[in-house]
Order: C-alpha cells, then sequence, then structure tokens
C-alpha cells in the first residue's frame, strides 16, 4: 500500500500484461486502464546509477505526477525537478528534503517563489534580467541557476524558442547583474530538448556550461552546480548509452572537479517504458465508397487525444495498437482509424492502420505511455480520463 491506501498488486517474473487484463473485468470499466509497472523505474534507476554515476538524477514532476510514481522514486532517494508550487507541494508532501529539489521553471510567479522560500527550496533557475529583480525582491537568498540555451538539431520537443539565455551574450550579463544585487549563481542549466536523439547536443552544452562557469567565478560568484537537464530517451536504452558515454566525456572534459554538483532532470527517462494503456472499442462504424464498397472501418475507443494521447498534440510519434485477439495476425486486415470518445474532430489518435474487423468490446493496448499522457489528460466531453493500476515484481 501506498499514499493512504493505493493498492500495488505483486507479480512473480515478469509483467503479464494479458493477465492483468483478464483480471481486470474491463468490460465493466468505462475508462480506459493504465497499467504502471513500478518495477520498470527501478530499473531505470539502477541502469541512471550505472552508467551516470556522477549524475545525481532530479525527476521532473510535469512528466507525470501521479503522486504513487513520484512518491516511489522518493523512496528509492531519487532528487526532483519541480515546476511549481503544486509540484513543491506533492514532493515535500512525501519527506522529500528541500536540498534534494530544484525549482527549475526559469519564469516563476511571486507566490511559488514565496512558497517556495517558505520551504527552504532554494536552488532554481533563472534566464532573464526580470526574473533576476524578481528573485532580488522575492527570494533574494536562493541560489541563482544560469538556463542558457543550446538545443539538439533533433528533438520530439524542442524548448529553446522559450527558455534559456544566450550563452555568449546574456549569460555574463545576468551573472554582473545578479552580482550587483548581491544575489548568489551558484551555477548554470540546459535542455537539449525532449526526446533528444542527437548525442553531441549534451557535449556542445556541456562545453558551453564551461565558459559560463569560467565567466561566473570571473564575476566573483561560486559556482558549485552544473544541471545537464533532460531529454534522455524513454524507451531505448542503447540510445541512452550512447549519450551516458558523451556525457561523461564532456564532464571528465569540462568539469573535472569532483566538487562541481552534476545533477539533471530526466522526466520522459523514468516513466516513458513503465505505463500501458489498454482501451476499449466502444462503437464503430462503417464508412463506404460512393460504389457502396467498404471503404473504411471507423472504431471509437474509450480514451483519446483529449485523455491519455494528448501527447500526441505535441509529440506525433508513431503508436502501435497491440491486439489481444488470439488470431490477430491471420485475420483479414481493413483500412481502419481510431477515434477518442468526444465529439471533436480532432480527436483522432491513428489514422491509416490496417487491422482486422474489431467489435465493440475488443480491446488495444498501447506501451510506453507514461511520459506527458495522464497530467495533461481532462476529461473533456465528460468522459473519465484513464484509471491507474500499480504493480510491481515481488
Ligand atoms: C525544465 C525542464 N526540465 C526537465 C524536463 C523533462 O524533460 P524530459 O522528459 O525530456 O527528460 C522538461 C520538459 O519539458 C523541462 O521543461
Amino acid at each position: 500500500m501506498v499514499n493512504g491506501g493505493t493498492r500495488i498488486q505483486y507479480y512473480e517474473k515478469d509483467l503479464d500484461i494479458r493477465r492483468v487484463i483478464e483480471q481486470a473485468d474491463l468490460q465493466n470499466l468505462d475508462q480506459a486502464l493504465n497499467i504502471c509497472d513500478l518495477s520498470s523505474l527501478e530499473r531505470k534507476l539502477r541502469l541512471w546509477h550505472k552508467l551516470m554515476p556522477r549524475i545525481e538524477p532530479h525527476y521532473a514532476v510535469k512528466c507525470n505526477d501521479d503522486p504513487v510514481v513520484v512518491k516511489f522514486l522518493a523512496d528509492l532517494g531519487t532528487g526532483f525537478d519541480c515546476a511549481s508550487k503544486n509540484e513543491l507541494k506533492l514532493v515535500l508532501g512525501f519527506g522529500v528534503s528541500p536540498e534534494r529539489i530544484i525549482f527549475a521553471h526559469p519564469c516563476r510567479p511571486a507566490s511559488h517563489l514565496k512558497y517556495a522560500k517558505e520551504q527552504q527550496v532554494v536552488n532554481g533557475t533563472v534566464d532573464n534580467e526580470y526574473e533576476v529583480y524578481k528573485l532580488k525582491k522575492h527570494y533574494p537568498g536562493s541560489n541563482l541557476i544560469v538556463r542558457f540555451k543550446s538545443e539538439a538539431k533533433k528533438a520530439l520537443c524542442p524548448l529553446g524558442d522559450k527558455y534559456g539565455c544566450d550563452a555568449e551574450s546574456d549569460a555574463a550579463a545576468l551573472m554582473l547583474l545578479a552580482k550587483a544585487l548581491d544575489l548568489k549563481v551558484t551555477g548554470t542549466s540546459f535542455h537539449v530538448g525532449s526526446g533528444c536523439s542527437e548525442v553531441e547536443a549534451y557535449d556542445r552544452a556541456i562545453e558551453r556550461a564551461e565558459s559560463i562557469f569560467k565567466v561566473g567565478e570571473f564575476v566573483g560568484h561560486k559556482m558549485e552546480m552544473l544541471d545537464i537537464g533532460g531529454g534522455f530517451p524513454g524507451i531505448d536504452d542503447d540510445m541512452f548509452e550512447k549519450i551516458a558515454q558523451a556525457v561523461n566525456t564532456s564532464l571528465d572534459l569540462c568539469f573535472p572537479d569532483e566538487r562541481v554538483r552534476i545533477i539533471s532532470e530526466p522526466g520522459r527517462f523514468f516513466v516513458e517504458a513503465a505505463y500501458t494503456l489498454i482501451c476499449k472499442v466502444h462503437a464503430k462504424r462503417e464508412v463506404r465508397g460512393k460504389d457502396g464498397k467498404l471503404d473504411t472501418m471507423m472504431y471509437y475507443l474509450n480514451d483519446g487525444i483529449f485523455g491519455a494521447f494528448a501527447a500526441m498534440f505535441y509529440y506525433p510519434e508513431e503508436l502501435t495498437p497491440v491486439l489481444y485477439l488470439d488470431d490477430a495476425e491471420s485475420l483479414p486486415k481493413l483500412k481502419s482509424v481510431i477515434w477518442g470518445p468526444s465529439c471533436d474532430a480532432l480527436d483522432k489518435i491513428l489514422g491509416d492502420l490496417l487491422l482486422p474487423n474489431l467489435n465493440p468490446g475488443d480491446l488495444l493496448g498501447f506501451h510506453n505511455m507514461g511520459a506527458y499522457t495522464m497530467p495533461i489528460a481532462s476529461p473533456f466531453n465528460g468522459f473519465d480520463v484513464p484509471e491507474t493500476r500499480y504493480f510491481k515484481a515481488k
């Protein structure tokens, strides 16, 4: 049990999704079902420590703020990246000490800063002079981590248009301003973009961070923290290994001094693979051509773009549904479209699929649904967001 009664179900060796489905009585459940494998989080943390032992992961709560997930990671000892007062409250509520938290949002409302100050969450990011003045007013004792822009050439969700100062032209001015206002800059941070698939992006950014450290020291700040942000893949462990090797090499080269604390803000890395979403077909329709022949089958699922598929708006990744029909492979396939449950025509999950002729009650599974899904999901049109059940290896 965690969180005042949420039940964790234990399994022997591997989580058998089919068995979970059989036992879940989904025909009597209106909403879709998330199957969360907490052991996957544990495996990810082990992998992190093995490949990047010098870097303290601070889980980015925005990626999946399910309290069970957050508490599980808190108990495993990770740090946390919080973006708002509510995320701080959630994490602090699980007894996480303020030193394990970075308030990694460069533009924070004054009331959120006030809360961080009360709770002594001292580390936070900043990327422009207005926020430096705001910090002077609302939290002058905090540690300023200057966030600079350093983007990957390829990422699912680039962030550089919105946040990060220019490493060459702005960072020095911000650090000088902070010094003039008697504020402490204690480090620097970047985010190469969520779902980064360019290994070298981290090398470039770490090199820029080294220059910022030098300028910061020159200006008179005590530079002691480098935050390498997020962007690590959630599914592709080979890619993660390549990134880890590159990061380690760059850190050895640019930050050999072990006294520099290196942290990171992985979100997707921890949670993406931990969730499988099981949806049910609740209605179907045939679309016929002018000649009266069947053109397309349309299926309406009990979750969609306004629910746990919300991230598809942002990251139109390829999703492949898993069918839980015994003879799915051998059945004839028809051109098919799958829609979410709302009345909105935007609510299209996948088009141009080839699927067997499905019927109401049939189930479709979607793997790797743990990142940027549930925190964005809304009960638009009155359809409930998916229920989540939690599993863990014994
Ligand atoms: C400041 C910050 N840190 C960390 C993350 C997590 O990124 P990811 O899930 O790619 O690891 C994000 C994602 O948007 C972010 O904005």
